[in-house]
């Protein structure tokens, strides 16, 4: 990396960021497709436009979070055996695969851990949506399985001025987030939340990225972004993708009280986790 280049991390990271390719269209043309019940060669045809998205569906939709022991050998049994809901998670979870796959060496994450918090994070809004009642599953599983996209580009900056972010955090007691924002002037959640406007996503899923580490700063969809927050501390808590930072960002957990969720609730949340993770982690590597 240049001189040039290190003084002024902020520009290079806001540039980096603007050289991430596009976000697939399919998932947004697949959603009112399966909103409306289209018939499934409709879906079909859209899908099959994109034969790389096509091949991630097909290896998502037989792990076993997703297809619970149903036998999906063909693009059309993913469409005619998933259902609406999880056709839509697996489309998402494979329009995102690509950005998260790789290391994030500065928040010292290796090769795929990231990927496996994302999907952890999504899973766990599921478990809790469920739980709750929550209408909104698929805007809660997209915003999860984003809400960290920040990180895969500012990592190389973390990396690069570890030593000055460490220093904030441990000389002057700052949190991991605001000592980001203040050595590189911008944090990941800023960052992703400038992605997120560009790739136009729909706007809870904007906020939920923007502010997923400080949910009572969301001035709408608090809700959700509260939902994205709970999540992403518990992934963390339980050690997947936890990173550098995981246990060093700002405590909002009183936003449980607000949810109506215990200690009790966390507990039996985390273990459906571990079940439906498990078994999905054991797939996707083999
Ligand atoms: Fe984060
Ligand atoms: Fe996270």
């Amino acid at each position: 990396m240049s001189k040039i280049e290190l003084s002024s991390p902020l520009r290079d990271a806001v540039g980096a960021a603007q050289k991430l390719p596009p976000f697939p269209e399919v998932v947004w043309k697949v959603m009112p497709l399966v909103e409306r019940m289209a018939p499934v060669a409709e879906i079909e045809a859209v899908i099959r436009f994109d034969p790389v998205i096509t091949a991630k569906v097909l290896v998502l939709s037989r792990s076993p979070s997703f297809s619970r022991g149903q036998k999906i050998t063909s693009l059309r049994d993913a469409i005619v055996l998933l259902g609406q809901q999880r056709l839509v998670q697996v489309v998402t979870a494979a329009c995102s695969s690509t950005y998260f796959m790789g290391e994030a060496p500065g928040y010292d994450l290796r090769e795929g851990e990231l990927w496996e918090h994302s999907i952890a994070t999504a899973l766990m809004t599921e478990i809790v949506a469920e739980h709750l009642g929550w209408p909104e599953k698929t805007t809660a599983f997209t915003a999860a399985i984003l809400h960290d996209i920040g990180k895969t580009i500012l990592h190389h900056f973390v990396g690069a001025y570890f030593e000055s972010i460490m220093a904030l955090v441990g000389e002057k007691k700052k949190g991991f987030l605001d000592a980001e924002r203040e050595v590189l002037g911008i944090d990941h959640q800023q960052l992703g939340e400038r992605i997120a406007l560009r790739w136009r996503l729909p706007s809870p899923v904007v906020t939920a990225i923007g502010f997923h580490h400080q949910p009572r700063q969301a001035l709408v969809h608090q809700q959700l972004v509260s939902l994205v927050y709970l999540c992403d501390r518990m992934a963390s808590a339980m050690g997947i993708g936890c990173g550098v930072d995981g246990l060093m960002q700002p405590n909002e957990d009183d936003v449980c009280i607000e949810m109506g969720i215990t200690p009790r609730m966390i507990e039996r949340f985390c273990a459906d986790l571990v079940d439906r993770l498990g078994e999905t982690r054991r797939f996707l590597s083999s």
